[in-house]
């Protein structure tokens, strides 16, 4: 069977697929059993500095088969509460990275500070929630605000720092060049794909905060083209994300350049489990197609021969 641990930076991973963040990753527990699941890693929900409960619901409409939108608000219990929770995922063993939002660099950096002493391996930092109102895409869609917030965090965690980048912006390279310049180890893509739905009936928005992000099997080409262009001019690792559903979904990401991938959507459809499977079907995958290596398949799409029209 093909090895498919995955060396992103400077994590090693024992298999390319992370729990996403803000997807059954609230509790301990829930990371402990993605992990045991067979994830090659945890995300924590993103944490800020206080709690927050979110957004009135409706919180999420599902769309069977290839997506949902959702504005929750970035609920979280905040970050003096929840350092009990990683606890109790990393004496399950896992390797866990700590995801955290804030309003500016200097609480990005007393954030990062904070979540690195919890033990987690990395910090991801979520510049890319298209629907906090002075979080997420609001200070990540700027270059300048995503070097300073990356080197801020960068300077007072000593972790490595994973930058997740918003889809929304006309020109990911830049955030992700900002990123790099910054000092962070790798970068993320991508975050939800800005998203509405309207309830004809009721002649408003479907969720109550009225603007949402779509995730799942619907923008997997948005993140791949995020991905595909990173790669090509950013010298650190690319984490691939969304729209996994499938091993041949995480191995598109990979051949775009990604060296681990996280799963976010799939794991609401179908549970855990999903995990374990992923991890079955790629290195199946993998065989079939002569890979001995994960590592071997990265990025190699760039180098393929372009198809003759004659
Ligand atoms: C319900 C829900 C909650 C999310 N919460 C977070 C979050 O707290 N922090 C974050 O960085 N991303 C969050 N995301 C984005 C996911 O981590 C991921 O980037 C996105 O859903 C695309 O991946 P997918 O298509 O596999 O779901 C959330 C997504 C969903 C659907």
């Amino acid at each position: 069977m093909a090895d498919l641990s995955a060396r992103c930076g400077p994590l090693a991973l024992r298999n390319p697929f992370l729990l996403a963040s803000g997807i059954w990753g609230e509790s301990g527990e829930s990371l402990a059993g993605a992990w045991a699941a067979g994830a090659g890693g945890v995300v924590t929900k993103s944490i800020g500095s206080a709690p927050r409960f979110g957004y009135a619901n409706p919180t999420i409409e599902t769309y069977e088969r290839w997506g949902m939108l959702n504005a929750m608000g970035l609920p979280n219990p905040g970050i003096d509460e929840y350092p009990k929770e990683i606890e109790i995922a990393r004496r399950a063993g896992a390797t866990v990275i700590g995801s955290i939002f804030g309003g500016d660099a200097d609480e990005f950096a007393r954030l990062g500070a904070r979540m690195a002493s919890t033990g987690v391996v990395a910090l991801e930092l979520n510049l890319s929630c298209p629907h906090a109102e002075g979080f997420g895409t609001e200070v990540g869609s700027d270059p300048k605000d995503v070097e300073a917030i990356v080197r801020r965090v960068v300077e007072s965690s000593r972790l490595p720092v994973i930058a997740k980048l918003t889809p929304n912006t006309s020109d990911p390279v830049a955030l992700a060049l900002a990123a790099e310049r910054g000092g962070a180890s790798a970068v993320s893509a991508i975050n939800t794909v800005r998203g509405l739905a309207i309830d004809v009936r009721l002649r408003r928005p479907v969720l109550a905060h009225g603007l949402g992000g779509l995730s799942g099997a619907a923008i997997k080409p948005v993140g791949l083209a995020c991905v595909w262009q990173i790669y090509e001019k950013v010298s650190i690792p690319v984490i691939g994300v969304g729209g996994i559903m499938t091993a041949d979904d995480a191995l598109e990401y990979v051949m775009a350049g990604a060296r681990a991938v996280e799963v976010g959507t799939a794991v609401a459809f179908e549970g855990i489990a999903v995990f374990g499977r992923l991890v079955r079907e790629l290195g199946e995958r993998l065989d079939a197609l002569g890979f001995s290596e994960l590592e071997d398949a990265v990025g190699v799409a760039h180098s393929a021969p372009s198809a003759s029209s004659g």
